[in-house]
């Protein structure tokens, strides 16, 4: 038996000599996660002996971890605008650049007393279900394709159980249905926008998502061409789309939207990267 302290920095140095940059955050996380414990009782309780069932997981943890399984698939669950989502193998995982799309999305429901919302795209539903939770007076709509994707989306919904909330499993290149659904008067989506050619040099632990959540066809803009033509153009004044895109996307993407009469602005992320193409009409 070890003590806490002897554990994590076996731990940490079994990340380290495999390469992994944030081994102290990381294994620091596992350990949290298997003990039950917050950082600061971490350190007050590090002398400790661990529980040895507890530590067998940790060290599990640490060996897929080693094999370049994604740190938030192998905890199964990450963190996204101060709420929970469970993540896992399927699914793609949330990232903080996308935190403000859904910041701009609520100022402007806010601004412009939206009332029905589309997430197109949703996958584990960080983006629909924090407007949701935000917006009650908003009726929020979430599209995901993928069986698996669909899963992590219910079991995320069943969580913050709100009742303005519709799932839809559904492919967004069959368009908007004014049979299936109301039209909307804000579009909110971050879908699969990587060049299909790019995906092989994509690191390791981007790989282990699906493919399915990342390739956005030849130039990595096929689902911008079917929400501004299948979407947007078929649903009509007043309609805000805001979409994340990759870096150097933005222009393109304005300039798609612009064919059909959308005004658009372009915003950066929380690391001053052009990211999001705001269009209305
Ligand atoms: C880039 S991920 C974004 C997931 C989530 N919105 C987020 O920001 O973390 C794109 C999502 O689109 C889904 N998707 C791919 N093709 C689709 C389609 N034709 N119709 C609906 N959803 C699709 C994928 O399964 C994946 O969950």
């Amino acid at each position: 038996m070890n003590t806490l302290r002897i554990l994590l920095r076996a731990g940490v140095r079994e990340l380290e000599s495999s390469g992994i940059e944030s081994a102290e955050f990381e294994a620091m996380c596992m350990l949290e996660d298997c003990f039950s414990l917050t950082k600061a009782q971490y350190y007050l309780a590090q002398h400790d002996m661990a529980d040895a069932h507890a530590a067998e997981r940790f060290q599990k943890m640490i060996a897929r971890r080693k094999q370049g399984e994604p740190l938030q698939y192998i905890l199964g669950k990450w963190a996204f605008f101060g709420s929970e989502f469970f993540v896992g193998g399927g699914v793609l995982i949330p990232r903080p650049e996308t935190e403000t799309l859904v910041e701009l999305a609520v100022a402007d429901i806010r601004a412009h007393g939206r009332k029905v919302c589309f997430d197109l795209c949703a996958g584990s539903g960080c983006i629909g279900l924090s407007v949701a939770k935000l917006c009650p007076d908003v009726r929020v709509f979430l599209f995901e394709k993928f069986d698996a994707a669909f899963d992590y989306l219910r079991k995320n919904a069943e969580v913050f159980a709100l009742s303005n909330v519709t799932l839809l499993q559904y492919d967004i290149f069959d368009g908007f249905d004014p049979q299936r659904m109301p039209p909307p008067d804000l579009i909110l989506s971050n879908p699969p926008y990587i060049c299909s050619g790019e995906l092989a040099s994509l690191q390791k632990e981007v790989q282990k998502e699906p493919k399915t959540a990342l390739d956005g066809g030849d130039d990595g803009l096929i689902f911008y061409r079917t929400i501004d033509s299948l979407w947007a153009a078929r649903v009509g004044s007043p309609l805000c789309v805001m979409l994340e895109t990759g870096e150097g996307q933005p222009a393109a993407v304005a300039e798609l939207f612009g064919e059909h009469g959308f005004f658009s602005r372009i915003e950066k992320d929380m690391f001053s990267v052009e990211r999001f193409v705001i269009s209305s009409k």
